[in-house]
């Protein structure tokens, strides 16, 4: 038998060390040792192989463009989105394309193999719409990118906002989004949770809320998500993006919402990196962290899955598309420091982002010929060194491949 590629002695997430076989753009086997002849053979002893590394949550239109046409001054969400606001009425989408394009592919030479990109259908004149969907078809057969439609200035609060969301559907958009937090009332916001379920349901989609995104511990939107979901019988493809609100809600409370959670399948979506930026902001001392409650969540049975969220736009000044960051900063801000947490992290950044997404990845055969070579021994060490990624293969084609770093010492210890 001959394999299209077959990456050698590398050893996956779970300990194990094997070869992984591919063919015809699938996982054929993951096995030790295999014996066969293959197009390409890539040596991988001593090295992590990982399911690629996959960000539920980000804000495509949005990155890259730090500083146009100023920097957020208080750091505030608030101030994000207004700025945001003067960026939508300035950009192209031409200078749409050209930023997604170039973060795409600064995250594909990280490993980086699915987005699930929030998108701002606000935009009266569809730019952002128009223009990652352009980037999408650019993008595919390396890069699964998802796109939600996502009503940035509110389902009810923007003039129009929910016809901009059916229309965002209706131009090849994937997902429902909202903003629940953000609309005028508690009332509103709870009624665009129940439109947008009823949409999704309607159209057979998936629904991804921007969800209590805020310190305020009565901002209990994704309690009706939960219900909704169930109601509209979506469990299992829906996700609650954020929920810093949880973080501060009361424990009694907190309690009562987990189960509820659980119950509907609905999966977090925390982004440990801007949130722990973002939030906190009207605090003196102690100031909140903001990040949901991670751990509470996993073990009540939900799906938990890190995002990055935003690199270098209204909202964050940092990032670089590497989900080892995320996982980095996700683990100490959620207290995750023990072995078990740090393994978890690792697993939030690829195989539960797939779960999320819906994707076919995973060191299995028959699944998608998708994998990453990591420059580390263990996802521990992944986490801690976030080192180069040696080898990325996206559906059976070698799409990066990066040399390790080296650094000769001149001085003597
Ligand atoms: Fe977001």
């Amino acid at each position: 038998m001959t394999f299209d590629i077959l990456v050698k002695g590398g050893t996956l997430p779970d300990g194990r060390i094997a070869d992984v076989a591919l063919a015809d753009g699938k996982i054929a086997a993951v096995e030790a040792p295999i014996d066969a002849e293959a197009g390409e053979v890539v040596e991988a002893a001593g090295k992590l192989v990982s399911s690629p590394f996959v960000d539920p949550h980000f804000h495509m239109d949005a990155t890259l463009s730090y500083g146009t046409p100023r920097v957020n001054a208080s750091g505030t969400l608030l101030e994000g989105i207004a700025l945001w606001g003067d960026l939508k009425a300035l950009q192209t989408r031409e200078d749409i394309v050209a930023r997604a394009l170039t973060y795409c592919r600064q995250g594909v030479t990280k490993g980086l193999l699915a987005i699930r990109s929030h998108v701002d259908v606000t935009d009266p004149n569809f730019k952002t719409v128009e223009a990652l969907l352009e980037v999408r078809e650019h993008v595919r057969g390396v890069l699964d990118l998802q796109l939600v439609a996502f009503p940035q200035d509110g389902w009810f609060r923007a003039e129009g906002g929910a016809a901009q969301v059916v229309r965002a559907l209706d131009a090849g958009v994937d997902i429902v989004g909202g903003i629940p937090h953000f609309e005028r009332t508690t009332a509103d916001g709870a009624a665009s949770v129940r439109a947008a379920c009823e949409l999704a349901a309607q159209r057979g989609v998936r629904v991804d809320l921007h969800c209590d995104e805020c310190d305020d511990p009565l901002s209990r939107h994704v309690e009706t998500l939960a219900a909704e979901t169930v109601r509209c019988g979506l469990q299992g493809r829906v996700a609650g993006s954020h929920l810093t609100s949880m973080h501060s809600m009361d424990n009694s409370y907190v309690a009562k919402l987990l189960p509820l959670i659980a119950e509907a399948e609905v999966a977090a979506i925390p982004n440990p990196l801007v949130n722990i930026t973002l939030q906190g902001r009207t605090d003196t001392y102690p100031k909140r962290r903001g990040l949901t409650r991670v751990q509470e969540l996993r073990s009540a049975g939900v799906r938990v899955a890190f995002g990055q969220d935003c690199v270098r736009d209204p909202w964050y000044p940092l990032g670089t598309g590497d989900m080892l960051d995320v996982a980095h900063m996700g683990l100490h801000v959620a207290l995750m420091t023990d072995l078990d947490g740090m393994r978890a992290a690792f697993d939030m950044v690829t195989s539960a982002g797939a779960e999320v997404m819906g994707l076919d990845f995973g060191l299995e055969p028959g699944r998608r010929g998708s994998l990453v070579v990591i420059d580390a021994s263990d996802p521990i060490e992944a986490i801690r060194l976030r080192p180069t990624r040696l080898c990325v293969i996206s559906d059976g084609r070698i799409v990066a491949r990066s040399r390790p770093e080296t650094c000769h010492l001149s001085a003597k210890f």
